[in-house]
């Protein structure tokens, strides 16, 4: 019998199962929803276990899913046997048999792996330390909302090689786009998921040179310099390393002209990103959030039926 169908990460997942995912989404954006079922998911139970702070992620879930019908319980590890040891396998195990689906966001991956490889319901990577991946989803269909599709396009990365970067790279694979990432060299992203492109014939250029990254770019990218695993480690060292790498508005002026600015929030102007480019003409980043919405709702869809 086949497992559960688990969202764990870009790399795990076929090119047209996340295709699928994203024409749902916005299906249920323009108020269509597949076979004209707004609800598909009447009587069904969502956790989301949050072992890191949410804004976007839990509302977007918590919100989705009950817009398609469904019920979610937050669970938050301080609060329930997590925080005082039960394993994450007993947890799955439990949770499984009480709720349809699980969405968890990790200070560690190993958990997310944990979870999924003992619940038996599908399990959802709601970030980890390594990759965001419902974040992409919507990323994804924001940039084509805007610009049509995105296959053959180039996207410029900068900043810190981080989860969001990862999993940029897996979706560059999967959707068929140029990624260029400028990164200070000690916060490359990781070289096990830049391998992975390669032997995939994704088309990824790693650079310390933003200009490189930027030329003829359609959509600039960034992210917080100190990502919340990152609290604790030596965050001036960080700010040090990135200050060159802000977005601000002489680096927009080096992609095109109607190239677009995204950032999966929350935001620090000033550090990453100037409030000029956040808050300009430029800037799409109130879209991909909403999107997380939607797409989030394809994921489900495609989890729980
Ligand atoms: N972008 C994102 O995942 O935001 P939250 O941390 O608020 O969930
Ligand atoms: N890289 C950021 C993304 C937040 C959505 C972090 O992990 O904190």
């Amino acid at each position: 019998m086949a497992g559960p169908k688990h969202f764990l990460d870009l790399d795990r997942l076929e090119s047209e199962t996340l295709r699928g995912i994203i024409d749902v989404g916005r299906a249920f954006k323009a108020g269509t929803p597949p076979g004209g079922e707004p609800q598909p998911l009447a009587g069904k139970a969502l956790a989301l276990i949050f072992e890191k702070p949410s804004t976007r992620t839990r509302v977007s879930f918590e919100v989705g899913i009950r817009q398609l019908g469904g019920d979610a319980v937050v669970l938050e590890p301080s609060g329930t046997q997590l925080g005082r040891g039960e394993t994450v396998a007993d947890t799955a195990r439990v949770l499984s048999r009480y709720v349809d689906a699980i969405v968890i966001r990790t200070v560690k991956e190993a958990h997310l792996l944990e979870l999924a490889e003992h619940a038996t319901v599908p399990v959802i990577n709601g970030l980890t330390d390594r990759t965001h991946p419902c974040q992409l989803m919507g990323d994804v269909m924001t940039f084509e909302e805007h610009r049509g599709t995105i296959a053959g396009r180039t996207i410029a990365w900068c900043g810190d090689g981080n989860n969001m970067a990862a999993s940029w790279i897996q979706a560059a694979v999967r959707f068929g786009f140029e990624l260029r990432l400028a990164c200070p060299e000690p916060l490359s992203p990781p070289q096990d998921v830049l391998d992975w492109a390669a032997r995939e014939g994704g088309r990824i250029m790693v650079t310390s040179d933003m200009a490189e990254a930027l030329s003829d770019a359609d959509c600039v990218v960034t992210d917080v310099w100190v990502s919340m695993q990152d609290d604790d480690k030596q965050p001036e060292h960080r700010h040090n390393l990135l200050r060159s790498y802000q977005i601000d508005d002489s680096a927009m002026a080096l992609a095109k002209p109607e190239a677009i600015f995204m950032h999966c929030l929350p935001a620090h102007r000033g550090e990453e990103v100037a409030a000029s480019v956040i808050d300009g003409p430029q800037s799409v980043v109130w879209d991909e959030a909403e999107n997380r919405l939607h797409a989030q709702k394809g994921i489900l869809l495609w989890c729980m039926t």
